[in-house]
C-alpha cells in the first residue's frame, strides 16, 4: 500500500520486505529499520502486541535474517505504533508513566532481540531505559544486539507523515509528545540527554529530526565523539518529495546534496526513506 503522504514509500507484506531488504543489500545499504502497522483491533490503552513475539515486528525480523546474511536490522523500541491512545508510553489520567513504560519497553526490546535484531532503537524518549534496556538484553544473554539511542529525539512536526504510515496520527488526534519529546527551541538539553544515553550504556545516538536539527547533530558529535545518527524523518523526506514531483526542485540533486550536509555536520550516518535512490544515485 502506498502512502499518501510519502510518495514513493509503501507498506510492504513479509514476502516483498524481504525482497525489497535483498535489494537494499545489493546497494550497500549496512542496515534497514523495520516499521509496523498494527491492525485497530489489535491496539490497547497498554500496547500489549509490542511484546508478542509473533508480532508483525518480530516476524519480519525473522523472515529477514532467514532470507539474508550481512545486512544489519534495526527495530523501534516504542509503543505508540500500538496503542490505542498513539502515546509512545503507558497513560494514566492523562500523564505519560515513565517507570512502568520502561519496564514494557525491556521486554519489547527482548522479543525484537531474540527474534533476530542487531540493533534495538529505543525512540520513545522516556528517561532510564538505555541503562534499563541493556541490563535486560544482557541477563537474556543478549548482549551482543546493540542499543542506538534517540537521545536528542525533537517533539516535533514533522514526524506528520509517518503517523500516517505507522496509523497513529489518528489515535493521537489533537495530543502531542511534548511531555517527553525534547522542545525544539532547547540545545543544551540534548547534550544532556546524549551524556545521560552514552552513561547509560548506549552503543550510538541519534537526533532527530534531522536538517532542521544540524546544529544539534555538530554539537553532539563534537561534545561526545561517539557514534552519532540523524533521521531524515517522514516530513523532510515528504517536503523535497512533494516539491520535486511539481518540478520545484531536482530531486537527484537536492537529496544527495542533504546526505552532504548531514556528513558536514558531522553526522556518523544518516537513517532516510530515500536510501535506496540515494545509493543509486551515488553509485
Ligand atoms: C515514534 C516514532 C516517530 C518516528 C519514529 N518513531 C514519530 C513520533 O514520535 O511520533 C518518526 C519518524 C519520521 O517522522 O520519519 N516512536
Amino acid at each position: 500500500e502506498a502512502v499518501a503522504s510519502m510518495p514513493g514509500v509503501e507498506r510492504l507484506s513479509v514476502d516483498l520486505l524481504v525482497k525489497e531488504v535483498g535489494e537494499a543489500k545489493a546497494l550497500g545499504i549496512p542496515a534497514v529499520a523495520v516499521f509496523p502497522v498494527t491492525p485497530q483491533g489489535l491496539k490497547t490503552p497498554n500496547g500489549k502486541e509490542a511484546t508478542n513475539p509473533e508480532n508483525l515486528v518480530c516476524r519480519s525480523v525473522r523472515a529477514i535474517q532467514d532470507a539474508h546474511d550481512d545486512i544489519g536490522v534495526i527495530c523501534d523500541v516504542a509503543l505508540d505504533p500500538y496503542t490505542s491512545h498513539g502515546q509512545d508510553g503507558i497513560v494514566r489520567d492523562g500523564e505519560i508513566l515513565n517507570d512502568e513504560t520502561v519496564k514494557v519497553l525491556c521486554e519489547q526490546a527482548i522479543v525484537q532481540a531474540h527474534a533476530g535484531c542487531d540493533v534495538v532503537a529505543p525512540s520513545d524518549m522516556m528517561d532510564g531505559r538505555i541503562g534499563a534496556i541493556r541490563r535486560a538484553l544482557d541477563a537474556e544473554a543478549l548482549e551482543q544486539v546493540n542499543l542506538l539511542a534517540y537521545s536528542a529525539k525533537y517533539a516535533s512536526a514533522f514526524y506528520g507523515p509517518f503517523r500516517d504510515a505507522v496509523g497513529s496520527a489518528q489515535s493521537l488526534g489533537a495530543a502531542d509528545k511534548r511531555s517527553y519529546q525534547m522542545d525544539p527551541a532547547n540545545t543544551d538539553e540534548a547534550l544532556r540527554e546524549v551524556a545521560l544515553d552514552v552513561a547509560e550504556g548506549a552503543d550510538m545516538v541519534m537526533v532527530k529530526p534531522g536538517l532542521p536539527y544540524l546544529d544539534i547533530v555538530h554539537r553532539v558529535k563534537e561534545a561526545f565523539g561517539v557514534p552519532t545518527y540523524a533521521y531524515q524523518v517522514s516530513g523532510e523526506y515528504a517536503m523535497l518529495r512533494g516539491a520535486a514531483d511539481r518540478g520545484w526542485l531536482d530531486w537527484d540533486k537536492v537529496i544527495v546534496e542533504t546526505m552532504l550536509c548531514f556528513k558536514r555536520a558531522g553526522a556518523s550516518g544518516v537513517l532516510t526513506y530515500a536510501a535506496p535512490e540515494i545509493a543509486k544515485l551515488l553509485g
